[in-house]
Parts: C-alpha cells; structure tokens; sequence
C-alpha cells in the first residue's frame, strides 16, 4: 500500500497549479511517539491555502517549504495513534496533508475528535466546519452584528460567504451579498431570500453600494482589493469592518497596495477588524454547538461543490480563484468510511 500526496514544486502563478504542483507516492508513513495517522476521507479545499504557495513571509501561515506536501484540512479515520487522546477507528478533523493519508502531532493540527452522529459527514466541513466558525465568529465577535444592521458580505455565494448570509439573516440584519455573475445573484436571492445581490461583474458596484438604503453598518470581508475600495466610501459612521478574507491578492508575491480608499477609515470613523480562525478554535465546541441548533432546525445550510479522488484535486482548487464553485469545495477520496 503506498501514500499518494500533492507535493508543493514552485510557487504558482496564478491558476496554473498543475505546472507547480505534482501527484507524488511513497511508502504510508509510520507514526512516531505522539503522532497520530489517519486515512482521510475527504480534503477541504480552502481559498487560504492559495497564500501559503507564495514566497510571501509576512503571512498568518509560513509558506509550504517547495518541495514539502501540500498542507490542507482533511476529514479521516485514525488509522494508528502514538498519542493517547486519539484511538483507532475514530472520526477525526485535522491539517493534515493533501494525501490519502495525514500524518500529525495534535498539539499542531488542531486534531479532533468529530460527533459521528451527524447524518451527513460533510457538515463537518460545511455548516459545522472552520468556515461556518468563522462566518459566526466573524459576524457577532468581529462585527457585533446586530438586529437591523445593514450587512454586506463579499464572496457571498463561496462557502464562508454563503454561511455568513445565512447567519446575518438569522440575526436580523438586512443581508446584500456580492458575488460573480447573475447566477450566483439569483440564486443567493432565491435560495437565502436576501434583501439585494449585487454582481461584481456586471460593472457599477459603486452605484449598486451607493443605493444601498441607509448605508452599510457592517462589511464582511473576504475579498479585499476593488471591491474593499468600493465598499469603504459606502459604510456608515461608525460602520465595522470585518477582515475575513483578501482573497483578490492571494497570488500575489507581494503584499497588495491599498485600499485606495483608505481614508474613509478615519472619515467615517470606521473599526476594521483582522480576524483568524485558529485563534479562537478554542471556542469551537460552542461555535459548533450554536451552528448544530441551526442546522436540526433548517435554518442553516450549505450547497457542497463534490469532486471525487485525490488525483482531481488541482481541478477542484481552481473554482476558489475563478469563481466555479457555489458553497463548500471538498474532494472526495472514496475511502471507506
Ligand atoms: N479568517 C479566517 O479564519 C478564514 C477562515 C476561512 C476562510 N477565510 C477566507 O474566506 C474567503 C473565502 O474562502 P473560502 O475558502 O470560503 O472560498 P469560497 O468563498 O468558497 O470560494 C472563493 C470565491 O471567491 C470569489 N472570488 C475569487 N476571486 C475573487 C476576486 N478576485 N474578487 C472577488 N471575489 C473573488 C469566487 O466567487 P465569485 O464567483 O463571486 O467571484 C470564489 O467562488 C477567503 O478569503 C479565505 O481566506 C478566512
């Protein structure tokens, strides 16, 4: 039996992954004291990870050393554990590798056991997943979103942005999601009955920002770039900004110049807010319990964009950068479960 794992070769430019990284085998590693390996299941496929491919060093993450694998979040079973929290056999979500196998110290990946009595093993990356704590997290602890307040969410229709409309909702706000494309608008309208959509593409986001009523109290962020520019002249005094994402700059080696409206910060008397998920993944348990009442209730849920085998990866990756994807992008790895 061999480890089949993307290996990081180079740094990427833009979308041409497959000239950077390559489908490497080895022999399935063995798990040293306080190491725990696991067969994974199912590969999150996170928009952030785009950023460690850089040279960048001024990053939340180091870069991928090139020649190292490919570090991802991953769904599995323990396969063999030299730590005594973890047994064989259990559900665990962990940064592991883009592999069939993930091999990690716990302490390191924020390894954990999963609730095995969720229906469906996908909410664990979706609803109940790191984009659903930080929807939550980004929305009430950031923002302090409120009953009311007009909020403006960027990639509205990708997975944390399709949680963060949802929740917004449920707190009571008046909810306008942007997103490529009259389909993602129509859909978001539709399925998640928003009070507005606006598409990027079409042109004129700062006239369709403009006629927002009232003006913006909170802007959720998972893009940066332009779209940051246009939203900041249209927040309210005292408006708060939540820095989820900077998406539109991940490939970049260097960091991005701007916002070129940065000014309004300090005319609007505006509170802008970086936020991270493994800096409250101590408090996951209860992000995850509030985000399970929604869920058993119908209130919470989220399209997954599936693509089967480890050998497909590239391809589903690329929909985060080129828009392709609506929700959750997971491949499947097709080992049994
Ligand atoms: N702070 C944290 O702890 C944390 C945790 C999880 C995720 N995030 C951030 O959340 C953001 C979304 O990540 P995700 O993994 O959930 O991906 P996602 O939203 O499922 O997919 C990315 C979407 O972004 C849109 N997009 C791509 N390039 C864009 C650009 N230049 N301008 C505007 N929109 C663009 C595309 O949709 P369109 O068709 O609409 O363009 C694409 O479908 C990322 O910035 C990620 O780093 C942060």
């Amino acid at each position: 039996m061999k480890n089949r794992f993307w290996q990081l070769n180079a740094n990427p430019e833009g979308t041409d992954f497959a000239a950077a990284l390559s489908l490497e085998e080895s022999a399935i590693p063995e798990p040293a004291e306080g190491e725990v390996l696991i067969e994974n299941q199912m590969l999150s496929l996170d928009a952030g990870t785009r950023m460690w491919m850089t040279s960048r060093t001024d990053g939340y993450q180091p870069p991928i050393p090139l020649g190292s694998p490919v570090a991802g979040l991953a769904l599995g079973r323990v396969i063999e554990s030299k730590d005594p929290n973890f047994q064989q056999g259990e559900l665990v979500r962990t940064f592991g590798q883009w592999a069939d196998y993930s091999l990690v110290r716990p302490e390191l990946s924020d390894l954990r056991q999963m609730n095995k009595d969720v229906a469906d093993a996908r909410q664990h990356f979706g609803v109940l997943g790191m984009n659903g704590w930080t929807a939550l997290w980004g929305l009430t602890e950031t923002a302090k979103a409120q009953a009311d307040d007009t909020v403006v969410i960027s990639a509205a229709a990708g997975a944390t942005g399709i949680l963060a409309c949802q929740i917004a909702k449920i707190l009571g706000c008046s909810v306008y999601g942007i997103a490529g494309g009259p389909e993602k608008c129509r859909y978001l309208m539709e399925t998640y009955n928003l009070d507005g959509a606006i598409d990027y593409k079409a042109g004129d986001i700062d006239g369709a920002l403009a006629a927002i009523p009232g003006g913006i109290d909170v802007y959720f962020d998972n893009v940066g770039g332009p779209i940051l520019e246009a939203v900041l002249p249209n927040m309210v005094h005292y408006g708060r900004v939540a820095i989820c994402g900077a998406l539109a700059g991940y490939d970049d080696s260097q960091a991005p110049k701007g916002p070129a409206t940065f000014d309004q910060i300090l005319m609007k008397r505006l509170t802008v807010t970086g936020f991270f998920s493994p800096d409250f993944s101590d408090q996951g348990d209860r992000l995850t319990a509030q985000l399970m009442t929604w869920l058993d209730a119908g209130l919470i849920d989220i399209p997954f964009d599936t693509t089967h085998g480890l050998e497909n990866v590239l391809t589903a990756y690329e929909k985060l950068f080129t828009g392709g994807n609506i929700g959750k992008v997971i491949v499947d790895l097709g080992a049994s479960s």
